[in-house]
């Protein structure tokens, strides 16, 4: 079968088209014939080497697809060959991929591949950020940065639903009226302002309860400025960068604390996971959550598609089209 292997750690030239074993389904797991496979910047860490989990090379990239069911092993007796899934795995920038079954999600008919290939990673890192980790509820300020982004984007439209007020961060003045459109009721461009000084400025000096931080290096020690009086920030990534080790002395002043959150911390966890996905699909039901695809590109395409997400010009979930 077609996949996107990297023999070597690199920059986006290091990807390119090949032919690998199509996977089996083994037992516990399911294969999936791929119609949509998800980019998530982490995948671009896990191609430099960079990442939680280091590549055995030769690899293939991804970590979740969208498509239907194409052979079931023994024990995942809940799903059959045909159904339109989504799943969380490895190796899935691919024409088929092996997911185990407890990380399947059945696709309501409404959603598209590229949809489904758009939820599992980014909407529950966002769902479970605010509801699992934090307790996201009216009157209290949500401060999201790279809100225009994969999981921006998201999560300021769950924070909206769970009746919060929130702020977005972005790099553009066009990422910003996108922003808007899905909801946020301020963006500040962190480009050309000071973020934390205009975060002081809309709540009336308060700060935001909580700050979504998977930028790192630039915003990290800044939202310590903005965060209110018994806030949170939870780190989830470094876009942009490793931020400075953290004096935690820092914290005494706003009585403040700091998370950090992954999402495969929830993800042995099936009744977490299993509210995360139930809500989610909710809010999607309801038109409270929509799920923005920026751009599909062919799967030979992969290298473009990470030199965009890179670039900080990609809005919303980028997908490859096996
Ligand atoms: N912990 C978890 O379980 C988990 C799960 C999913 C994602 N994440 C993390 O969440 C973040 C967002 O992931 P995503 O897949 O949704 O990506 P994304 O937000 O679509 O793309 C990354 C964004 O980061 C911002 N950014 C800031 N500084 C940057 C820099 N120096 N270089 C590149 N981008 C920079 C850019 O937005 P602006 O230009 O507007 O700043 C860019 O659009 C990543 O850090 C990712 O690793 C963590």
């Amino acid at each position: 079968m077609k996949a996107v292997i990297f023999e070597k750690l690199g920059g986006p030239e290091v990807l390119h088209l090949g032919d690998v074993p199509k996977p089996e389904a083994k037992p516990g797991t399911v294969v999936i014939r791929v119609r949509s496979a998800g980019i998530n910047f982490a995948d671009t860490l896990f191609r430099k080497g960079q990442y939680l989990m280091q590549p055995k090379l030769p690899d293939v990239p991804g970590v979740e697809a969208a498509g239907e069911i194409e052979s079931v092993g023994a024990d995942a007796t809940n799903f059959r060959p045909g159904m339109r899934v989504a799943g969380i795995g490895s190796r899935t920038y691919a024409e088929y991929a092996q997911v185990p079954a407890n990380q399947v999600i059945p696709l309501p008919d409404s959603l598209s591949f590229d949809e489904g290939a758009a939820f599992p990673i980014q909407v529950l890192t966002a769902w479970h950020m605010l509801h699992t980790s934090h307790a996201t509820a009216a009157g209290q300020t949500v401060l999201v940065h790279s809100a225009a982004g994969g999981v921006g984007i998201v999560a300021v439209q769950i924070a909206k639903a769970a009746g919060a007020r929130v702020i977005g961060t972005v790099s553009s003045d066009s990422k910003a009226s996108l922003v808007k459109q899905f909801g946020a009721d301020d963006v500040i461009n962190y480009a050309t302002h000071d973020f934390a000084e205009e975060t002081n400025r809309l709540t009336g000096g308060r700060g935001a309860d909580l700050i979504l931080d998977a930028v790192g290096a630039t915003t990290f020690e800044n939202g310590l400025k903005c965060v209110a009086p018994f806030g949170h920030v939870i780190l989830y990534g470094r876009a942009g960068g490793p931020p400075e080790p953290l004096n935690v002395f820092r914290l005494f002043e706003k009585s403040a604390k700091v998370s950090g959150f992954t999402l495969y911390a929830v993800a042995p966890q099936p009744e977490i996971m299993r509210s995360g996905i139930e809500e989610s699909f909710r809010l999607i039901e309801q038109g409270k959550l929509k799920l923005l695809v920026g751009r599909a590109f062919p799967l030979a395409e992969a290298a473009e598609a990470h030199r965009f997400i890179e670039s900080r010009q990609s809005t919303g979930k980028l997908v490859l089209n096996p």
